[in-house]
C-alpha cells in the first residue's frame, strides 16, 4: 500500500487528518519544513519528508511512490504558487488523486469578493484542467478557530462580539472536515465537483451568546463591534480576514448543506456539541490551573 502524502500535516486540520489515517492503519508521509515537530506530533508512525512547497526537488522526493495527496497550505500571497507547485509535481510523479482543502464556498462564489477565495479558485481551476482525479473541499468557518476565540473571550468575562449580531454562520467542526477528507482520500471513487461543507445549521452571534449563557448559568452579553480599519500595508492574511468579516456580516456565511451527512451517513457535529465539549475540557483543566504556582 503506497503512503498518502499529507501537506499541511503539522497544522490545525492536517493533524486531525493524519491521526485519522493512522487510526485506519494507512501509511502516511508528511511534507514539512519542521521534521522535529512532525516527529513530536506523530512519532515513528509516519514517514517524514523534509521540504517546502517552493523547493521543487524536495517535492519530487516527497512525492516518490505516492498515489494520493491531501493538499493544504496556509492563506497567503503564495497560496496559488505553492499549491500549483504541489499539483504540477504530483502530476509529474504519477499521482492519481488530490483532495484539496479549499476556501469557504462564500469566499469563492461569486469571484472577486475575497482575495483568499480567488486564490483557492485559481488552484481549483488549475486542477480542473489536468488529467487527475481531484475534489476540492470548501469548508465553512471552522468552530475550532472562530468559536474557540469567542469562547475564550467569554470565559475571560467578555461579551460575544461581532460586526452584525444577527448574521449567522454555518460553522463546521474541523473534525468533520477531517472525516470527510479521509473518506475521500480512501474512497474507491470520488465525484468531481467542489463540496460545500457546513455544520447542521447556521448560528448567529446572538444565538451563540444565548447558548453560552445557558451552559455557563450566567448572563453573556452580545455586543456589536466594528473591527479597526486596516492599516496601510496590511498583509495578505489581514486583508483576507477583514474581507471574511465583511462577508459574514452581510450574511453570506449563513449556509447549511447536507454534504457531510450524505458522505458520512451521519449528521455533522453541532455548535451546541462543540461548545459542550470545550466547556467539559475547561472544567477538567480548571482544578489543575487552580493549584498551579
Ligand atoms: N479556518 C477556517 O475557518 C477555514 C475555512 C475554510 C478554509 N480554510 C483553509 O484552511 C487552510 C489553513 O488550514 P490550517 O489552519 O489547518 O493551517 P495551519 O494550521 O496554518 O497550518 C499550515 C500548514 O502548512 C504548512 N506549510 C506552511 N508553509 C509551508 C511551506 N512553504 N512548505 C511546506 N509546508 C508549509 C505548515 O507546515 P510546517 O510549518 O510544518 O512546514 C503547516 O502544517 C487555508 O488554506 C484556509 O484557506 C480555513
Amino acid at each position: 500500500m503506497s503512503p498518502i502524502l499529507v501537506t499541511g500535516a503539522t497544522g490545525r486540520l492536517g493533524q486531525l487528518i493524519v491521526e485519522r489515517l493512522l487510526a485506519q492503519q494507512r501509511p502516511v508521509r508528511v511534507l514539512t519544513r519542521r521534521p522535529d515537530t512532525a516527529r513530536k506530533l506523530f512519532g515513528a508512525a509516519v514517514e517524514v519528508a523534509s521540504g517546502a512547497f517552493a523547493d521543487r526537488r524536495s517535492l519530487e522526493t516527497a512525492l516518490r511512490g505516492i498515489a494520493t495527496v491531501l493538499l493544504l497550505s496556509p492563506i497567503g500571497e503564495r497560496l496559488v504558487s505553492d499549491q500549483t507547485a504541489v499539483v504540477d509535481a504530483a502530476l509529474a510523479a504519477g499521482v492519481r488523486r488530490i483532495v484539496k482543502i479549499s476556501g469557504s464556498d462564500w469566499t469563492i462564489e461569486p469571484p472577486g469578493r475575497s482575495i483568499s477565495g480567488d486564490a483557492h479558485a485559481a488552484v481549483e481551476r488549475h486542477l480542473g484542467r489536468l488529467p487527475l482525479e481531484h475534489v476540492s473541499l470548501r469548508p465553512n468557518a471552522w468552530m475550532q478557530v472562530s468559536l474557540a476565540n469567542t469562547l475564550r473571550q467569554v470565559l475571560a468575562g467578555g461579551p460575544v462580539t461581532a460586526v452584525n449580531l444577527d448574521a449567522g454562520v454555518g460553522y463546521i467542526d474541523a473534525r468533520d472536515i477531517a472525516d470527510v477528507a479521509v473518506h475521500l482520500l480512501l474512497a474507491d471513487r470520488i465525484a468531481g465537483g467542489p463540496l460545500n461543507l457546513t455544520g447542521p445549521a447556521a448560528k448567529t452571534p446572538r444565538q451563540i451568546a444565548d447558548l453560552l449563557a445557558t451552559a455557563l448559568g450566567r448572563q453573556v452579553e452580545a455586543v456589536e463591534h466594528q473591527p479597526p480599519p486596516l492599516l496601510p500595508g496590511a498583509g495578505f492574511e489581514q486583508r483576507a480576514v477583514a474581507q471574511f468579516a465583511t462577508l459574514i456580516a452581510a450574511g453570506h456565511a449563513a449556509v447549511a448543506t447536507d454534504v457531510v451527512r450524505s458522505l458520512l451517513a451521519r449528521p455533522p457535529r453541532s455548535v451546541e456539541a462543540f461548545l459542550s465539549d470545550q466547556l467539559s475540557a475547561e472544567a477538567v483543566l480548571a482544578p489543575t490551573a487552580d493549584i498551579a504556582p
